[in-house]
């Protein structure tokens, strides 16, 4: 028959499931009693989450260890670790951050809006990028993903510099215009280009809602990659109650690639709050009349396709360049385009505040 020091040896080494630290390290074991007639042990021991999945592999690989050291009944009681306890993980950075969770628990008051397209080089980079930048200016605590894992281009367009600090087992998002950005780019050696296969892109994404410290948002905007590949279904049944922006050029051809995205976005179930329309016209600067260089009436008819509004329309034009603070994609509050990108966001609050 096991004797409870042989017990407390074997469930020393067993680790707390949520702060991967033994539980000799967590005093997470409260109690071991062993009833020598009966060939009886029981055990108390104490987590920092109960009533998990986790606890009941840890429930079965304790019976299992206590049967192979000789005893015939095993019984168990979980309770949680005392909030001292707790609060020492805490400062340890050991335990998993509850806001980071809370982004995608049911309660969670972030909204979150995926900026989607039919196709590339429509502009979904430039419109995640400036659309964050115009919220963050109303004042919303906003942060960006860049889950565009294969042709992540957020950090260059925004002018990022920084790379994000690792706090415990978190990483904090890199700050740049009141936007939090978390992008791929961070992750990547000198630009090198990202082979993986579909599961890891999935896990990858998964990493950046778990494992970032986001802290309270109000809006996190994920600029998806082009069409309706593996990241973009991923992102559709990872983050179910997801408001979407559709992408378009004014071609019609583009509106009804776009479309596509936007179908696979009512499918499932995902709402769409508008369409954004980009390039829509070039403005001379020197006439002011504008031409319709790749056509027009895509937006219109792409909205009115998806039964939703056209949020606005973007000119063709560049943002004006700063080589003090340089970013090379977003556009001045004051500029032109900045104007339109303040009124997309100012209907987008609106809309999500109704
Ligand atoms: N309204 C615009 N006027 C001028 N250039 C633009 C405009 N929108 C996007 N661009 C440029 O077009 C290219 C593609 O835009 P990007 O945002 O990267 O598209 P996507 O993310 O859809 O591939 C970029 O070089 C970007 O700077
Ligand atoms: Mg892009």
């Amino acid at each position: 028959m096991v004797t409870e020091q042989q017990a407390l040896d074997i469930l020393n080494k067993l680790k707390d499931p949520l702060l991967h630290k033994t539980l000799e390290e967590t005093n997470g074991i409260v109690e071991v009693k062993v009833k020598e007639e009966k060939e009886h042990i029981s055990v108390k021991i104490a987590l920092a989450k109960t009533g998990t999945p986790e606890q009941m592999q840890l429930q079965t690989q304790i019976v299992q260890l206590m049967k192979d050291a000789g005893a015939a009944t095993v019984g168990i009681r979980f309770t949680d670790l005392p909030e001292e306890e707790l609060e020492k993980h805490r400062k340890a950075g050991d335990m998993p951050d509850e806001t980071a969770g809370g982004l995608l628990a049911p309660d969670s008051k972030t909204t979150f809006i995926a900026i989607a397209s039919g196709k590339g080089g429509v502009g979904k980079s430039t419109v995640s990028v400036n659309l964050a930048v115009a919220l963050a200016r109303l004042g919303k605590k906003v942060g960006l993903v860049d889950a565009d894992i294969y042709g992540f281009s957020v950090p260059d367009m925004m002018g990022i510099e920084d790379r994000p600090v690792v706090r415990g087992k978190k990483i904090l998002p890199v700050d740049r215009f009141g936007v939090k950005v978390i992008s791929m780019a961070f992750f990547v050696e000198d630009n090198a280009p990202v082979i993986w296969r579909g599961p890891m892109l999935g896990k990858m994404l998964n990493n950046f809602f778990m494992e970032v410290e986001w802290g309270d948002l109000d809006y996190l905007i994920l600029d998806l990659p082009p069409g309706t590949g593996d990241v973009a279904l991923d992102v559709h049944t990872m983050l179910p109650s997801t408001k979407e922006i559709i992408v378009t050029t004014p071609h019609p051809t583009a509106a009804f690639v776009a479309a596509r995205a936007g179908s696979m976005a009512l499918r499932t179930n995902h709402e769409i709050l508008g369409v954004v329309e980009n390039m829509s016209y070039f403005e001379s600067r020197l006439t002011g009349e504008k031409e319709y260089v790749f056509g027009r009436g895509g937006g219109e008819k792409l909205a009115e396709e998806l039964r939703t509004e056209l949020l606005g329309q973007l000119p063709l034009q560049q943002p004006d360049w700063n080589e003090e603070d340089f970013a090379p994609s977003v556009y001045d509050q004051e500029h032109p385009v900045g104007q339109v990108y303040h009124k997309i966001a100012e209907k987008i609050v609106r809309k999500l505040d109704q």
